[in-house]
C-alpha cells in the first residue's frame, strides 16, 4: 500500500478560521484568515474557497463566526437570520451549503430553546461546524474505499473540475476515489480536464496530483472526446453539486458533454458524492437553479483579455447530467447502481 500525503484546505485554530486562497494556486499557497461572517460570505462568492462540500463546511463555520460577532458586540440574536441569509445568498447550486446551514441553524434554535448562555451557544456552534467538517472527511475516505473497487488494476481515469482535498474537508470525492485506488497500489494515470473558465482542473487538481505524486496528464476540455475515441480512457469519475430525487446530477459545466461522450464510447461514467449532496425535495435536474457567473471569467484568462470587449459571453457554472447517462453513484454508504427515484429513496432510507 502506498502512502499519500495529507492535504487540508481549511484549519480552525484558536477560534479563528483559516482557508487556503484557491484563487492564488498554483503560484502561491496562502492562508487567509476569515474573521467575520462577511469575510466568509465573500470568500464563498468570490471562490477563494470552492467545491460543494467545502462551501457547506465553511458556511457552517461562517454562521458560528457571525453569532460570535453578535455576542462579542453584546447584541441580541435578532440579526441571526440575516447572517444565515447572507451566507445562503452566496452560491445557489451546491445543495451542501444549504444542507450545512440548515443543520447548524436547527442546532442554534435548539440551544436557544434550552436557554443556553450566549457564550455556550457560540462554543456549541463551533463544535457543530467542526463535526460537519470531520464527518465530511470520514465520508470521503469511505467514498474512496467503495469507489476504488470499481477501477481496474491498471486504468486511465478522466476527471473534471476539482473534487479533491481542496473541494472538501480533505481527501476528496471523485479525486478521493482516484487517491484511494492509487493508495491501494493500482496503476492509475489521471487525465485532468483543465475545466474552463475557472481552471479548477489545471490550477487545483493538477496541483494536488503533483503534491501527492500521482501520475497525470493535463488535457484541454475539448480533447476528452478524441482520447475516448482512441480508446485511451477506461473510466470517467466526477463529483456532484446536487443530485435530485430521480438521480439527475448538477456538476461543473462540461460534465454533461463528458457523460454523452462516455455513453457513445461505452466507458463507465461514475459520480462520487456524499449523501449530503442528495436533494430529495427536488424532483429532477430541470428544477435546479444553475449559477451564472460573470462574463469576465470567460473573456479573460490570467488577467488578460482573450476576446474583444464588445463580445458577449455566457457563463453557466454548472450543467445537468441525466441519470440515464450515469453508470453508478458512489457515496459513503455504498454504491447506487440503479439510478432512479425508487432506488435512490430506498437507498437513502435504509442506509441513512
Ligand atoms: O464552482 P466550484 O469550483 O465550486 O464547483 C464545484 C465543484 O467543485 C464541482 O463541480 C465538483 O464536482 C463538486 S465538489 C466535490
Amino acid at each position: 500500500m502506498r502512502r499519500i500525503k495529507d492535504l487540508r484546505p481549511i484549519k480552525f485554530e484558536n477560534d479563528t478560521l483559516y482557508a487556503i486562497n484557491q484563487l492564488l494556486l498554483p503560484e502561491e499557497l496562502k492562508w487567509e484568515e476569515l474573521k467575520t461572517y462577511q469575510d466568509v460570505a465573500k470568500a464563498i462568492k468570490d471562490m477563494i474557497i470552492r467545491g460543494a462540500p467545502l462551501i457547506g463546511i465553511v458556511g457552517a463555520y461562517g454562521f458560528a463566526i457571525g453569532i460570535k460577532q453578535l455576542v462579542d458586540e453584546r447584541k441580541d440574536f435578532s440579526e441571526a437570520q440575516k447572517i444565515l441569509d447572507t451566507l445562503k445568498n452566496t452560491r445557489p447550486t451546491a445543495v451542501n451549503l444549504f444542507w450545512a446551514l440548515d443543520r447548524i441553524w436547527n442546532k442554534f434554535e435548539k440551544y436557544l430553546n434550552q436557554n443556553k448562555s450566549p457564550e455556550e451557544i457560540v462554543k456549541l456552534l463551533f463544535k457543530e461546524a467542526n463535526r460537519i467538517e470531520l464527518e465530511d472527511y470520514h465520508a470521503n475516505k469511505s467514498i474512496g474505499g467503495y469507489g476504488q473497487v470499481l477501477l481496474p488494476q491498471k486504468a486511465n481515469v478522466l476527471t473534471h473540475c476539482n473534487t479533491g482535498a481542496l473541494a472538501t474537508s480533505g481527501w476528496g470525492t471523485a479525486l478521493g476515489v482516484i487517491r484511494s485506488a492509487y493508495e491501494e497500489g493500482k496503476d492509475i494515470t489521471v487525465f485532468v480536464d483543465e475545466t474552463r473558465p475557472y481552471l479548477q482542473g489545471a490550477r487545483l487538481t493538477a496541483w494536488e496530483l503533483v503534491y501527492e505524486e500521482i501520475p497525470h496528464y493535463l488535457i484541454t476540455d475539448n480533447s476528452a472526446g478524441f482520447l475516448m475515441a482512441m480508446g485511451k480512457i477506461d473510466a470517467i469519475i466526477v463529483g456532484a453539486d446536487r443530485i435530485t430525487r430521480n438521480g439527475d446530477v448538477a456538476n461543473k459545466i462540461g460534465t454533461y458533454s463528458l457523460s454523452v461522450l462516455a455513453k457513445e464510447h461505452n466507458i463507465p461514467f461514475y459520480v462520487a458524492a456524499p449523501t449530503s449532496t442528495f436533494d430529495l425535495e427536488t424532483a429532477s435536474g430541470k428544477d435546479i437553479v444553475i449559477e451564472e457567473r460573470s462574463e469576465d471569467e470567460v473573456k479573460k484568462c490570467g488577467g488578460c483579455d482573450i476576446a474583444p470587449e464588445e463580445t458577449k459571453a455566457i457563463n453557466y457554472s454548472f450543467d445537468i447530467t441525466p441519470a440515464a447517462n450515469i453508470s453508478a453513484i458512489i457515496t459513503e454508504k455504498g454504491i447506487i447502481s440503479h439510478i432512479d427515484e425508487e432506488h435512490i429513496t430506498k437507498f437513502l432510507k435504509f442506509r441513512g
